[in-house]
């Protein structure tokens, strides 16, 4: 997050190189995390998380791509919507997220409910997989927001952490959404206190699309009602082609690779910006 005045503002760069102003939205900041877990949690839209309805649909799906009583790792779990299901179905569950209002609610759910799941508030970039995973799950959409050298690592811990014939789910972006995010024209709204401020607030984006590298960066620019105040935070995905993603698995050991329309394995389910790679450690 940068925090500029208004002059700096108006003076501010014209295209940021992608990531040179921040990498993501501050997911792991215990206030912002706070907020967001309304959004996961909320029955009203899919933002963060999708409604339970498609949830237990997709955990029906992803139950029939691994074998009975597996180990399976979540990772970016959130508020362990889909480890929590999968547990009920019989499997061993380990997720991992660094929102810190995410894992809170997931382990309070977890002992509620008397179910044994090891969830890690830790950055799946540096948290530790574990061994003999039959299944390693990263869903709705995270992948493509990461630096390319931090995506290599994670399929490569991955796939060392997956027993042979285990299998890794992904559920990225696909290629023209982030084409798309990233030609989309500037807008704002103003709100009473919304994600990025508790505070009434004018929030404005801006998008960029850079072709050569095939990145989106968008612009999020509060600005605090009462005194001006004005922060600036920035998240830039990456847009990869069907044969981008089959390159960047093969790269890190998986074999057999699958694309699927949707989490429930049903077109009519599919969510136009997302796509389903399933792929296979030998
Ligand atoms: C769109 S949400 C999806 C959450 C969950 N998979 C679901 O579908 O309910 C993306 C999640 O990625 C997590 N996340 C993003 N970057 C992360 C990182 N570097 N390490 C751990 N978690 C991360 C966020 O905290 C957030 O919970």
């Amino acid at each position: 997050m940068l925090r500029m005045n208004l002059k700096e503002l108006v003076d501010r760069k014209p295209l940021p190189m992608p990531w040179s102003e921040g990498e993501k939205i501050p997911w792991n900041d215990p206030e912002f995390s706070a907020r967001m877990l309304e959004h996961h949690l909320t029955q009203e839209h899919d933002m963060a998380s999708r409604r339970l309805t498609i949830i237990n649909k997709q955990c029906t799906w992803i139950n029939k791509q691994t074998k009975p009583h597996s180990t399976i790792l979540d990772l970016a779990c959130g508020p362990g919507l889909y480890s929590q299901r999968l547990t009920q179905k019989g499997h061993k569950l380990t997720g991992i997220d660094f929102g810190p209002a995410s894992i809170k609610h997931a382990k309070e759910q977890a002992k509620q409910k008397g179910l044994d799941i090891d969830y890690k508030l830790e950055d799946i970039r540096t948290a530790d997989y574990g061994t003999d995973n039959d299944l390693v799950l990263f869903i709705y959409g995270e992948f493509n927001v990461f630096k390319t050298s931090d995506i290599k690592q994670i399929l490569a811990k991955a796939y060392n952490s997956l027993t042979p014939g285990g299998k890794l789910i992904i559920e990225p972006n696909r290629y023209e959404t982030i084409k798309n995010e990233g030609t989309n024209p500037p807008s704002w709204y103003t709100t009473q206190n919304g994600l990025f401020s508790p505070r009434p607030h004018i929030c404005l984006t801006e998008n960029f699309w850079y072709p050569t590298q095939n990145t989106a960066t968008k612009r999020y620019i509060i600005i605090d009602a009462e005194t001006g105040e004005t922060t600036l935070h920035a998240s830039s995905m990456i847009a990869y082609t069907r044969n981008d993603y089959t390159k960047l698995l093969k790269e890190a050991g998986f074999t057999d690779i699958e694309f699927h329309e949707s989490l429930t394995g049903e077109e009519t389910d599919q969510q136009k910006h997302l796509e389903v790679v399933v792929a296979h450690k030998k």
